[in-house]
């Protein structure tokens, strides 16, 4: 008996430094997971030894949103220095004047570095891909950008199907006019072709819509989407401000009299206004390129809604297309057959033309 009380002790007397070695042990293994992990996501990436040739989608969404939002600073810092260098860049296809600022310029470099540091295996395409950024400019992940509610997944895919569209800023001409609630900052995901996730940043109420097809979205987007169906509802068709002249007559010519417009300027932000249910359909007749839409295609289809051609066809994003889509545009949330009918039956009678 007294041989087992002193092995007892002896036990006891052991069990306590090993004790001690396992907390400590254990409380620097969390910490280093789940901290640096986060912090310092080079090292991480490095002790997992993460394959550049596979694109995490989380981390994806991540820096998409960090990339948008830190774009948005900028174009804010150049708004409220008042110094915005305006330049032209020519004439758009409507004949209005192109103008680039010092906001486009800042914007884009941080977009477009921050996001190629961190993904340099991924093409990644910005509207102002001949501008010259002068110091290298870069970000690390910060997963805080998403609400905590966020469902989340690691997903991962190849690298070479991934393409980023880049908008540094939406809205330009309206940004030198100071009509700011135009104004944005957009990022898109493309995996084969398809967009799936979408960024659309509004600098001047600090808004970020998001979304990930089949996966999640911003509280910003959810809220702003109304859970009523405006099925039957009278048509309201949102069209540039910049060339509304004869958009009404065609408006009603399409959609009958009880339509009416909505004049606005940026793509992002016309696909906010079908999302908010302030109008029912986009409508762009012209050529439009693609970082101008990709977003707002990515967003309006995680919540079920709809962006083609006006040729009922959807848009590929892949790398080997072209970054223009000549085939006009149709968006909306619900009942795109019905509108792409009357739009076909108009061009039938109008030997394949609008306007
Ligand atoms: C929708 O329209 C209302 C009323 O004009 C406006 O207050 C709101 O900001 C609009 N929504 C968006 C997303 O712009």
């Amino acid at each position: 008996m007294s041989e087992a009380k002193m092995n007892g002790r002896s036990i006891r007397i052991h069990r306590l430094p090993a004790t001690i070695v396992a907390i400590i042990l254990t409380i620097f293994l969390v910490y280093f997971l789940n901290f640096h992990q986060e912090e310092r996501p080079a090292i991480y990436g490095m002790l997992r030894s993460e394959n550049p040739n596979r694109v995490n989608l989380r981390k994806m969404l991540i820096a998409a949103i960090q990339a948008a939002q830190r774009g948005g600073l900028e174009v804010l810092d150049v708004a409220r220095s008042r110094q915005l260098k305006e330049r032209s860049k020519g004439k758009t296809d409507e004949g209005v004047n192109d103008p680039f600022t010092d906001a486009d310029g800042r914007s884009h470099c941080v977009m477009k570095q921050g996001l190629q540091r961190i993904f340099p295996r991924v093409q990644i395409f910005s509207e102002e891909d001949k501008e010259h950024c002068k110091q290298a400019h870069g970000y690390d992940l910060d997963p805080t950008v998403l609400h905590e509610t966020a469902q989340i997944p690691d997903v991962t895919v190849n690298a070479q199907d991934v393409t980023v569209w880049v908008d540094p800023l939406d809205a330009t001409k309206e940004f030198t006019e100071e009509l700011y609630e135009y104004v944005t900052t957009m990022v898109c995901v493309a995996v084969a072709g398809r967009p799936i996730i979408g960024v659309i940043h509004s600098p001047f109420n600090g808004q970020t819509a998001w979304a990930w097809v089949g996966n999640s979205m911003s509280e910003y987007l959810s809220n702003l989407h109304p859970r009523h169906s405006a099925n039957h509802q009278a048509p309201i068709i949102t069209v540039s401000r910049s060339h509304t002249a004869g958009a009404k007559d065609l408006a009603r010519g399409i959609f009958g009299e009880e339509v009416s417009l909505l004049t606005a300027a940026g793509a992002g932000y016309k696909v906010l206004q079908v999302v908010a249910n302030n109008a029912t359909a986009y409508l762009h007749t012209s050529k439009i390129k693609k970082w101008d839409i990709c977003a707002g295609d990515a967003i309006l289809h995680a919540l079920g809604g709809t962006m083609t051609t006006l040729n009922d066809q959807l848009i590929n994003y892949g790398p080997g297309e072209s970054p223009v889509n000549k085939e006009g545009l149709l968006a909306t949330l619900e009942q795109h057959d019905e509108y792409m009918d009357k739009l076909s039956k108009y061009r039938e009678a109008h030997n394949g033309k609008l306007a």
